[in-house]
């Protein structure tokens, strides 16, 4: 199957990706019997990646896989072949493919091409579901449950497709959710809604974030690449940041998480923290992937 968009999921979908990711990160690794031995992995981003793009291939060669990286700048996209093409042929050399690309709906598209499981690594400003399944997992392996979490989503709700895909799955897990965001990056009302509407919830909406309430401040950095104009961007960086003084105020044992890269949204002594959490989730990215490819490709 195809992992395209977090709607692709069902609740108890994502509760068995989690709890496998949770044995694989106790070394129950035996993706050789749900039969990822052997099989290929083709990579394709048309956008930069550090995180994404190698833990899916760490996650693959942990698995006995093997990986094809395809590099758009040394293709013969530049000689001018088809996006559809390109597709049509990397399906033929691999068993699954992982694409991150700038445009909504690419992943789909890719979906529809490929007769391989297709897994979304981030389509423009729409969709990154891996991502959010990282998000649940290291929720819950800080916090212990996400029914009833507070959590506070803080940002460019706007262009940030992890927060987007986070919203649905949070509400899914009934935690609650606070946006906090300058006016001109609030998060799309219609997509807002439509998750309202599925999981019967209200997420509530604020200009400042109220830490003292925050189980968990979810932040990401402004996506400066997304906007219609790069003059716009300039004006809302650093609108939204946390510093070690700000988390005087804040509830006991609240984590900070941020989907990386961070720019200057954290301050760098925050790293040292007990309450930054931010690079061991990044770390949970090759577990929570492998059970990721064990899922698309079996089922
Ligand atoms: C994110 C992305 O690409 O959307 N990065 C990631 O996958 N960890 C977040 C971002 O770029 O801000």
């Amino acid at each position: 199957m195809d992992l395209v968009s977090i709607r692709d999921l069902e609740k108890k979908d994502i509760e068995s990706i989690l709890d496998r990711a949770e044995k694989i990160s106790k070394g129950d690794n035996k993706s050789e019997k749900v039969g990822l031995k052997g099989k290929i992995l083709a990579t394709l981003f048309f956008e930069p990646s550090t995180r994404t793009k190698l833990s899916f291939q760490s996650a693959a060669l942990r698995a006995g896989m093997g990986y094809l990286d395809f590099d758009p700048e040394m293709s013969s996209l530049k000689k001018g072949e088809t996006f559809t093409d390109t597709i049509k042929v990397i399906s033929g050399y691999a068993d699954v493919l992982a694409i991150r690309h700038p445009k909504e709906g690419s992943a789909r598209l890719a979906a529809d091409i490929s007769d391989k499981p297709v897994i979304n690594c981030g389509d423009g400003a729409n969709q990154h579901p891996t991502q959010t399944l990282i998000d649940l997992f290291v929720m819950k392996k800080n916090k212990g449950r996400l029914a009833n979490l507070n959590v506070t989503l803080m940002g460019d709700l706007k262009h940030a497709r992890t927060m987007r895909s986070l919203l649905y799955g949070l509400a899914m897990f009934g935690a609650k959710v606070t946006l906090v965001a300058p006016s001109s990056l609030e998060m799309d009302k219609d997509y807002a809604q439509e998750v309202e509407a599925k999981f019967k919830v209200k997420f509530e909406e604020q200009k400042e974030p109220n830490l003292a309430k925050t189980d968990v401040l979810y932040m990401c950095r402004i996506q400066q690449e997304r906007f219609a104009d790069p003059y716009e961007a300039t004006k809302t960086v650093g609108k939204y940041k946390i510093g070690k003084e700000d988390l005087k105020k804040a509830k006991e044992g609240m984590i900070i998480l941020n989907p990386l890269p961070k720019l200057n949204e954290i301050d760098k002594e925050v790293d040292e923290l007990e309450e930054a959490k931010y690079f061991e989730q990044a770390h949970c990215g090759p577990v929570v992937r492998q059970a990721v490819l064990e899922y698309v490709l079996r089922a």
